[in-house]
């Protein structure tokens, strides 16, 4: 089957064998579905260029230079997994992340000296729960509300009430939330020193495009350290040059002691994830004896084709391009925020670098309610959101709502973006949100 043949035909398998409720939502949604191919990192589609905000394709769809390392490798006589598990082009890429991430980071503090590579988001943040309770061999995992850690049992036992959790009971013992940048029950948490790590991310995605404020870094920071629980900073979302900065913990009063890369570490184009943490905290967790060395471990994990498409992703992501990020982010953002502040059902604007949150009010209006589309299982959550994307689908951007807050559009652009495609965002946001607001 050529290429056209699988876009198109594929499209009605995965309804019939994948999952028919995605596929609803997107038809509901008017999602651009039926995709032909890709020019210039955007997705072809029959309206037209799809701009894609989704945030995993941080160079654009299919970047040449990621899709020619990968062919190079195939064409190579390397084997791509390695039964003995020593994989080079495993430790080649950890030592170049860990080099990179330690240039990043200031203060005498330990430096990333061990990474773990896994398939998915989730698998890093499960390799990082595991290092904690074996580390410190304390039982609890603190998270905060409105996180989003991913979908296996343990981060989906950090996750608030809702249904990325619900269905799921019994949950992962003693590991959950605590109330969001509240000082005062972090402190309860920590007190009886039985945590194992507090998971954290930067900005939380799915939570509202929202930080903790640095009172809270602070102390974090330093009753982590105090009570031996580790510092667990979960960058799926904020690292490698999202936030405007290599990493958006740079700049916290103490170095995480794990640090979780996910998302767009394969270059858009493979899944892999990694968990950077130190020699030291390995060593404690897992000894120092062959018979616990693969206590965790993942078999495809790190395989070499995946590893040559990250090495390839890190070469792009050049520190001038990460400067990029934030200034064109600055921009970005300081112009949403100004054009769209006439509109009666406009918040603000959140975030960072090019992570951004556009904050709506919800409409009370009847009409613009779930209740009035006939889908009565949403009728709490606000409309407003999935509108404005729904509009937005048709001008050509595509964006969403964030998972635990249906408000907020989260828009997460390729680094390499023309300031000019941002400029038509602004205009098309600003007229869909007018749109809107006459209907309301
Ligand atoms: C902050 C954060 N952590 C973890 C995950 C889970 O990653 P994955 O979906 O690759 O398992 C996500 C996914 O969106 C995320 O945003």
């Amino acid at each position: 089957m050529n290429t056209q043949a699988m876009l198109r035909e594929g499209y009605e398998s995965y309804r019939n064998y994948v999952n028919p409720l995605v596929t609803l939502r997107a038809e509901l949604l008017g999602e651009p579905t039926r995709i032909t191919g890709v020019q210039d990192g955007r997705l072809v589609e029959p309206r037209g260029l799809v701009e894609d905000f989704h945030g995993t394709q941080t160079f654009g769809h299919r970047h040449p230079a990621i899709s020619q390392a990968v062919t190079d490798f195939l064409a190579s006589d390397s084997p791509n997994w390695f039964p003995c598990r020593v994989n080079p082009y495993a430790g080649l890429l950890a030592e170049r992340l860990c080099t990179r991430a330690n240039q990043t980071l200031e203060g005498p503090r330990p430096t990333y000296s061990n990474v773990f590579f896994a398939n998915s988001g989730s698998g890093a943040v499960e390799a990082a729960l595991k290092l904690a309770r074996a580390a410190t061999k304390k039982p609890r995992v603190i998270s905060l509300d409105g996180a989003y850690h991913g979908c296996t049992m343990g981060s989906c036992a950090l996750m608030k009430p809702g249904m990325f959790k619900d269905p799921f009971g019994p949950h992962v013992p003693q590991a959950g939330p605590i109330p969001f940048g509240d000082i005062d029950a972090l402190v309860e948490a920590l007190r009886g020193g039985d945590v194992a790590a507090v998971v954290l991310e930067p900005i939380q995605l799915e939570g509202g495009v929202r930080t903790v404020s640095s009172a809270y870094l602070e102390v974090v920071c330093e009753l982590t350290a105090k009570h031996g629980a580790l510092l667990v900073a979960d960058e799926i979302q904020t690292g490698l040059g999202r936030t405007g900065r290599f990493l958006a913990s740079e700049n916290w009063p103490r170095r995480p002691d794990a640090l979780i890369l996910g998302k767009h570490l394969g270059g858009g184009l493979v899944p892999i994830s990694a968990m950077l943490t130190s020699d030291e905290l390995f060593e404690r967790a897992y000894g120092e004896h062959y018979a616990s060395a693969e206590a965790h471990n993942t078999t495809f994990g790190g395989n070499a084709l995946v590893c040559v498409a990250a090495l390839a992703a890190l070469d792009l992501l050049t520190d001038e391009l990460i400067a990029r990020v934030g200034r064109v982010g600055n921009a970005f953002r300081a112009k949403l925020a100004s054009t769209l502040a006439r509109h009666e059902l406009f918040a603000q604007v959140k975030g960072a670098g090019l992570l951004v949150g556009i904050e709506l009010k919800p409409s009370d209006h009847p009409w613009l309610s779930f209740e009035h589309f006939g889908i009565d299982a949403l009728v709490d959550q606000p409309t407003i959101g999935v509108l404005l994307c729904h509009r937005l689908y048709k001008r050509g951007f595509y964006c969403f709502a964030c998972g635990h807050d249906w408000r907020i559009l989260r828009v997460l652009p390729r680094f390499t973006i023309e300031e000019a495609t941002l400029d038509a965002f602004v205009t098309a946001v600003d007229e869909e949100l007018e749109y809107l607001c006459n209907l309301a």
